[in-house]
């Protein structure tokens, strides 16, 4: 049933409103957020936990499936026991026999590390022992004992670099896959390769959501040669459901904060019992919601039901995660305010009602700029359709969404893959290393835009890991692709012996892959910017950020005097580890190892050589535009670079877009050093042309 609420006005499908900045680092890579996993049969034996839950019912059938089909695509819900319950059925039916070894693999390195803890935990064995985790800079698993092996889906890719074939495994189970992560599609894609000279090799799509055909499809045509094609099949385990009724506005609303805010309090004061959830973009809004409707609820009446606001969001530390999940006495609404995190990772249950803003955050990359950012766009229907169906779980619910019937008809039916939205170097340079020569016609559940292709192979030419005829370069390329970082940084490292300042690189590389540097106690900024700038030097955040990690070092790995200067500590400490495994790299590749001790010019120009496809200048209007296609750009606010004099040339990590575009991470450089350093990409374009232009006719052969 389809109802209407009250008339307002906002155009859906502009960008909306209330984005603030995310004071947050909020990165395009892989996010180390995670949220905790509740338990609601906590107080019952593991085997009675395992037997309540939903994939049980199915487990022979389950069974059977593996055995039948090369494939198996799983759809259920996220609770029903996927991720911790089906590996240990396999093992328990013989599928880690012969020294075999069942692989999953998570799109996130900690729910990698949460699975498989949980399931040792159920089995009552030490982790790395029978069931072990395998992540980037991290494995816990034993080569003779493992049984079951948790990997994040980057990590089997490696695995594939190194045994094409795979053949220690007998079943893959990718799991969340879902999410269609860059790194998902290109394991679908390598696996369904696989499968076909080794028809042995079972996989597992394991999903909350997805269109399952199309997923069986793909595995389906791997058999050109039977015409039946059954090799792939679809098992759904229900979990329950009620109907849940949907509502729209009649008029968009120009502030879907304030939007969200007056609904809440329209379903607190008009509607019966029953948790509320509500759905935000990110962590600030969250934040800023949260304090709202905090507000509201200090001018309840004495007899009016009283509110419980939460926040839930993947940054909160996991005790104030666990409260989501704690039920609230009779006279108390529980309101969840939540960033897409609630959609398919967590479920909270008693949810009666949802508030859906209609927007969600996700990475964008354009081919014309060469820019990746993160950007909010209006959800996909499929997006609100599973955010409608987080209520009904325990009595029939009451979705509300912010926008109009017609906007939500003109919403694309499903969110476009990461995919298709991403900088697509990193992708091409492991399909290279994989020995597909021929990436453009690698066979992807949803292929990329050619253009961005041809993009990520332009990038990859002139960072020199490419050459004349598209192959990997050796040493160089092979070594990048080789490299657990992205291009630019891998290739950061390995000049930086070259530039003398390797030591100083390999800082800014593991100092840059932590999520927070600083961390900000509320009502704290002024003291927290103060202390930020006593790290804060004018050549930039990558100098700043080496001046951060030596004083970390220097004061001996302090968490109080980490304390002290707002620094998190636990980032720092993880820094350090990350920048070990790094050290241990270049040794094995044999880069000098060697400091530039004052010399920061040698830091910035090593950077340079790297990250030169991100240059950008300061137009005289105060924005800068990148020097390739005078995309405009912004100095971050958490930049040290902001607000002091701005610098005329620089180059910058990454881009993050909200009001604008930002540019994070930024060095200042020499314009010169561009033209000396990077002669491929800004001062012989005809001859990147001409190279492109053999990259893409290097097309001609099947690589299916
Ligand atoms: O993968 P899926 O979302 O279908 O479920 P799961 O991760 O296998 O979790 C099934 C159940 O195991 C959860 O509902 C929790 O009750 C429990 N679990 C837990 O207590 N601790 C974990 N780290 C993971 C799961
Ligand atoms: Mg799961």
């Amino acid at each position: 049933m389809t109802t209407r609420f009250t008339p307002k006005f906002w155009k859906p499908g502009t960008a909306g409103p209330g984005q603030g900045l995310q004071e947050e680092r909020q990165s395009t890579k892989d996010a180390e957020a995670q949220p905790v996993k509740y338990n609601p049969n906590q107080s019952m034996s593991i085997e009675q936990q395992r037997q309540k839950l939903p994939v049980f019912q199915h487990r022979s059938h389950i069974l059977y499936l593996v055995e039948r089909y090369q494939t198996v695509v799983i759809i259920g819900e996220t609770g029903s026991g996927k991720s911790t319950q089906i590996p240990q059925y396999l093992l328990e039916a013989g599928w880690a026999a012969e020294g075999h070894v069942i692989a999953v693999t998570q799109p996130r390195r900690v729910a990698a590390i949460t699975v498989a803890d949980r399931i040792a935990e159920e089995r009552g064995t030490l982790l790395g022992d029978e069931v072990g985790y395998m992540i980037r800079f991290d494995d816990c698993s034993d080569p003779n004992n493992t049984r079951m092996l948790f990997l994040t889906d980057g990590m089997l890719i490696r695995e594939i670099m190194k045994d094409p074939l795979l053949r220690k495994y007998s079943i893959i189970m990718v799991d969340e896959a879902h999410e269609r992560s860059i790194n998902t599609d290109i394991l679908l894609g390598l696996l369904r390769k696989i499968q076909k000279k080794r028809n042995d090799l079972k996989v597992i799509v394991a999903s909350a959501t997805l269109n399952a055909e199309e997923m069986r499809d793909f595995f389906n045509s791997n058999d050109t040669k039977e015409p039946l094609n059954d090799t792939a099949t679809i098992l759904t385990v229900e979990g329950r459901e009620f109907p849940v009724d949907i509502h729209y506005l009649l008029d968009p609303h120009p502030d879907y904060l304030k939007a969200t805010v007056e609904t809440v309090m329209k379903i607190h004061f008009n509607q019966r019992e029953g948790d509320i959830l509500a759905f935000l973009t990110g962590q600030e809004e969250v934040q800023r919601v949260v304090s709202m409707l905090i507000d509201e609820a200090k001018k309840l009446k004495k007899d009016d039901l009283k509110m419980k606001v939460l926040p839930m969001h993947g940054s909160l530390p996991a005790s104030e995660q666990m409260k989501v999940f704690e039920r609230t006495s009779r006279y108390v609404r529980k309101i969840v305010v939540a960033t897409n995190i609630a959609e398919t990772s967590i479920t909270i249950n008693g949810i009666v009602y949802i508030v859906d803003c209609g927007f969600v955050k996700i990475k964008a990359y354009n081919p014309t700029s060469g820019i990746e950012s993160l950007v909010i766009v209006p959800v996909s229907q499929a997006s609100a359709n599973q955010r409608a169906g987080r209520a009904g779980r325990v009595r029939a619910g009451k979705a509300y969404r912010l926008y109009t019937e017609t906007a939500y008809d003109g919403l694309p039916e499903s969110t476009v893959a990461e995919m298709q939205r991403s900088d697509l170097a990193p992708v091409v340079l492991q399909l290279k290393a994989l020995g597909i020569s021929n990436v453009l016609r690698f066979h992807f559940l949803s292929a990329p835009p050619a253009q961005n292709m041809l993009r990520g192979l332009e990038l990859l030419y002139a960072l020199g890991a490419l050459d004349d005829n598209g192959n990997l370069t050796s040493p160089l390329g092979l070594q990048m692709a080789e490299f657990p970082l992205s291009p630019m940084f891998a290739k950061m490292l390995l000049v930086s012996g070259e530039f003398g300042c390797s030591e100083e690189a390999l800082t800014v590389a593991a100092m840059t892959q932590i999520q927070n540097v600083f961390v900000t106690p509320s009502g704290q900024k002024i003291r927290m910017d103060k202390a930020k700038r006593r790290f804060s030097c004018e050549e930039g955040d990558h100098v700043s950020l080496i001046n951060i990690f030596n004083a970390f070092l220097k004061y001996g790995k302090n968490s109080k005097w980490c304390h002290e200067y707002f620094l998190n500590y636990k980032g720092l400490c993880r820094a350090v580890e990350i920048r070990n495994q790094l050290h241990r790299l270049l040794k094995k590749y044999n880069v000098p190892l060697n400091s530039c001790e004052d010399n920061v010019d040698a830091v910035r120009r090593c950077i340079t050589a790297s990250f030169f496809s991100n240059a950008a200048k300061l137009h005289y209007t105060g924005v800068y535009k990148t020097v390739r296609d005078e995309h405009v750009l912004n100095i971050h606010p958490t930049s040290v670079l902001f607000p002091e004099a701005p610098p005329q040339w620089v180059v910058f990590n990454e881009v993050v877009q909200t009001s604008k575009d930002f540019m994070r991470d930024m060095t200042v450089i020499k314009p010169e050093w561009l033209c000396e350093l990077a002669p491929h990409f800004y001062q012989l374009g005809t001859e990147r042309e001409l190279a492109s232009k053999k990259l893409k006719t290097d097309t001609d052969e099947e690589d299916d």
